[in-house]
């Protein structure tokens, strides 16, 4: 496995390639999520190439940047076994020049939700991810359903700019308990780690009430609250019931539809979502 730390030499490692290449963007400390999309990767594509990059322009001057959980040592053992071909592992520095402004500016997709509560969020994300895109060149690119909405506009910019990747989305992969695997996760103490099952079971919570004909948003977010707030360390950012695509909110539960929540379980922000198609 090659392990690249400059632009320069992601470029010379991407020219003497021949056949597909995947790209598996990351910001590290890896659990079986990420490793689900590099061995998709590996499955679809001649190789596979993986960047793990803490990435400043997409957090908010309140949040985690300088504690973000990171492990480089742990992670390029994990790829190393699932079979990655190069990790890319650049400095801040290397991917932001100084005097770099240039930023992508996702459309309204990028504004509610996730977008609403973190201004900016998906604007750093569009900009990294394309500038990966230009670096690495893959014939796909491989993303988690777990940030649903980083997904849309990720697809939105893809179909806009068109840029010439393919976009694969893998499902959540998921704890034993059902709480969605995050790196965030380890910021979670014994009784926060109990505590946020309330996400996964709130969204279950919503499942059923569809499947048992409940067709009304205002109550399916409504039932999904009172669950939530019946948890004293939880506080809820947003719940919401949107079209899976346009993540408009539905006045009518009508399918696809995006189930999608953000909780602060004490100080740490989850998020978590189910797709009913
Ligand atoms: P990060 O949070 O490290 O996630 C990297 C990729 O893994 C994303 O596509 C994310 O959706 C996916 N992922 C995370 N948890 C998952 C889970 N439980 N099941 C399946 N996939 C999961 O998302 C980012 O980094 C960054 O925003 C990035 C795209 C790298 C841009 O900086």
């Amino acid at each position: 496995m090659r392990v690249l730390k400059t632009i320069g030499e992601l470029r010379d490692y991407r020219g003497g390639l021949k056949g597909s290449v995947g790209l598996v963007p990351t910001m590290g400390f890896l659990h079986e999520g990420h490793l689900s999309l590099v061995r998709r990767s590996i499955i679809e594509c001649d190789h596979t190439v993986v960047s793990i990059f803490v990435n400043p322009t997409q957090f908010g001057p309140a949040e985690d940047f300088n504690n973000y959980p990171r492990d480089t040592e742990r992670d390029l053992g994990l790829l190393e076994s699932a079979g990655a071909n190069a990790v890319f592992l650049p400095g801040v520095e290397e991917m932001y020049a100084p005097g770099a402004d240039t930023l992508v500016l996702p459309g309204r997709i990028a504004d509610r939700l996730e977008g609403a509560v973190r201004p900016g969020h998906f604007k750093g994300v569009a900009t990294v991810v394309l500038k990966l895109f230009n670096l690495a060149q893959p014939h796909r690119a491989y993303f988690g359903q777990k940030d649903a909405q980083q997904v849309a506009v990720i697809r939105k910019m893809v179909a806009d700019l068109n840029v010439p990747v393919e976009v694969v989305v893998m499902p959540t992969v998921r704890e034993a308990d059902g709480l969605a695997m995050s790196s965030r996760n380890s910021y979670l103490t014994t009784e926060e780690r109990q505590a946020a099952t309330v996400l996964y079971r709130s969204l279950r919570l919503a499942e059923d009430l569809i499947a048992a004909g409940e067709r009304d948003p205002v109550i399916v977010r409504q039932r999904m609250i009172d669950l939530i707030n019946t948890e004293p360390l939880a506080s809820i950012d947003y719940v919401s019931v949107a079209d899976a695509s346009s993540l408009e909110e539905l006045t009518f539960v009508a399918k696809p539809a995006l189930i999608s929540l953000a909780v602060r379980i004490g100080r740490t922000r989850l998020i978590d979502n189910i797709i009913l198609s």
